[in-house]
C-alpha cells in the first residue's frame, strides 16, 4: 500500500517498509441492500475486514511501524478496543519489535484478544476503559524508545487516508456521500484528508459529504460532551473522549455532512441485514455505518441518484460471541442417519 501511494505519503527511499500487503480491499456494489430499503441510489461497501489483520487499522499501522523502525524505536505501544492492538501486534512481529498493548478489561472481542496474544504482544488488561488506557499510553510515549501507534500518531492517519484514494480509483470519481463508524475519530479524519488531497491532485473532481456514526451509549461528539462510562455492544467504538474530536467535527462541517448516532438495536439489525442480504459479515462497530444509511434514508437524507460508499471497518469473525447471539438462529443436533436429517429439515 505504501508503494502504491508513495507520492502521497511521508516516506523516503530510506524508509524500511514493513508491510503485510494491506489495502487493495474490494469495493462491493450492493443493490440488494438498496432494494431492501426501497431506495434509489447506488451503494458500495468498502470491505476493510479483508485487510491482513481483518480491519482498516493495517493501513495506518504499516506506515506507523515503518516510521518507528526508521527512527530506531524499539517498542510499539497502543491503547485499544481491540483492532489497533491486533494490528500493532502483527506489524511489530513483522518488524521484529516488541509490542505492548493496553486494553479495557473484559471489553474486547474474543478474536481480537486471540490476535494480540498469538502475535506475542505483551497484553495488559486495564481496569478501566479505552480512554483511561490511552491516557497511560500518552505518558509512556514520552520515552524515546517507545512509539505510540494509536491514531494520535500522525502516520496512522496518513496511512489510513489511502482508503479514500482506492474508493476514487475504483469509482473513477469521489462518491456523493461517505458513511463510516466513528470511535476515536481517526478514520473519518483520514478519509476527509485523503479525499481533499486526491481532489487537489486532480484525481477526482468533487468531495463527498462525510457521514460519521457513533453508538448511542458512546456518542460524545453527537452529545457535545465526553462520556465518562461509554457503553455499547459495538465494543470497538466504546469510546467516551475521542482524540480526533475536532478533526471529525471539521470533516463533517466542511463537507456538509454530519456526525450522528444509532442505537445498539439498530446496529445489530444492520449487522444481520448486511450478512443476510449482501453476504457481507462485519463486526458490530462496522455495522454502525450501515445502520446510519438505514436511518439517513428513512429520514429522506439520501437524495435519489446519489453514489454512496460505506466503509465496513472490521471483519465479523472478530466478534463471534455477538454474531452467534445476533444471528437469532441455532444449529440443530441430529443423529448421523438420513431419517433424523429429514425430520430435522421437515421432509419426513
Ligand atoms: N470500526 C472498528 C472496527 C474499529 O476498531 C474502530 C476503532 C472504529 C470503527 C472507529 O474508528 O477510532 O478511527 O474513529 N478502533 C480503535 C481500536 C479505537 O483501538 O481498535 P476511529
Amino acid at each position: 500500500m505504501i508503494r502504491r501511494y508513495r507520492s502521497f505519503l511521508p516516506v523516503s527511499d530510506d524508509t524500511p517498509v514493513v508491510s503485510l500487503n494491506e489495502g487493495g480491499t474490494p469495493l462491493i456494489e450492493t443493490p440488494e441492500i438498496v432494494s431492501a430499503l426501497g431506495g434509489d441510489f447506488q451503494l458500495f461497501v468498502k470491505y476493510e475486514g479483508l485487510n491482513p489483520t481483518a480491519s482498516f487499522k493495517d493501513r495506518g499501522m504499516t506506515l506507523a511501524v515503518s516510521k518507528a523502525v526508521e527512527r530506531g524505536a524499539r517498542i510499539v505501544v497502543c491503547a485499544s478496543t481491540g483492532n489497533t492492538s491486533a494490528s500493532a501486534a502483527a506489524y511489530a512481529a513483522r518488524a521484529g519489535m516488541r509490542c505492548l498493548v493496553l486494553i479495557p478489561e473484559g471489553k474486547i472481542a474474543f478474536g481480537k484478544m486471540a490476535q494480540a496474544l498469538i502475535h506475542g504482544a505483551l497484553t495488559l488488561e486495564v481496569r478501566g476503559n479505552f480512554d483511561d488506557a490511552l491516557e497511560i499510553v500518552r505518558e509512556l510515549g514520552k520515552r524515546d524508545d517507545i512509539e505510540v501507534v494509536n491514531s494520535i500518531n500522525p502516520y496512522r492517519i496518513q496511512g489510513q487516508k489511502t482508503a479514500s484514494f482506492e474508493v476514487c480509483d475504483s469509482l473513477g470519481e469521489a462518491p456523493d456521500m461517505h458513511f463510516l463508524p466513528v470511535g476515536n475519530a481517526g478514520n473519518i479524519t483520514a478519509y476527509w484528508m485523503g479525499y481533499k488531497e486526491y481532489r487537489d491532485a486532480g484525481n477526482c473532481s468533487k468531495l463527498p459529504r462525510m457521514m460519521g456514526w457513533q453508538a448511542e451509549g458512546a456518542a460524545p461528539i453527537v452529545r457535545g460532551t465526553p462520556i465518562e462510562s461509554p457503553e455499547t455492544v459495538a465494543s470497538a467504538i466504546r469510546i467516551g473522549n475521542p482524540s480526533s474530536w475536532e478533526h471529525a467535527v471539521n470533516a463533517a462541517s466542511e463537507s456538509s455532512g454530519a456526525i450522528d448516532m444509532v442505537s445498539d438495536e439498530e446496529i445489530l439489525d444492520a449487522q444481520r441485514m448486511l450478512a443476510r442480504t449482501a453476504g457481507i459479515f462485519v463486526e458490530p462497530a462496522s455495522a454502525a455505518g450501515i445502520a446510519g444509511i438505514v436511518k439517513c434514508h428513512t429520514g429522506g437524507g439520501i437524495p435519489n441518484g446519489s453514489t454512496v460508499v460505506v466503509t465496513v471497518t472490521g471483519h465479523g469473525l472478530k466478534d463471534p460471541d455477538v454474531a452467534v447471539e445476533n444471528s437469532r438462529a441455532e444449529s440443530i443436533i441430529v443423529d448421523a442417519d438420513m431419517d433424523s436429517v429429514l425430520v430435522a429439515i421437515g421432509l419426513d
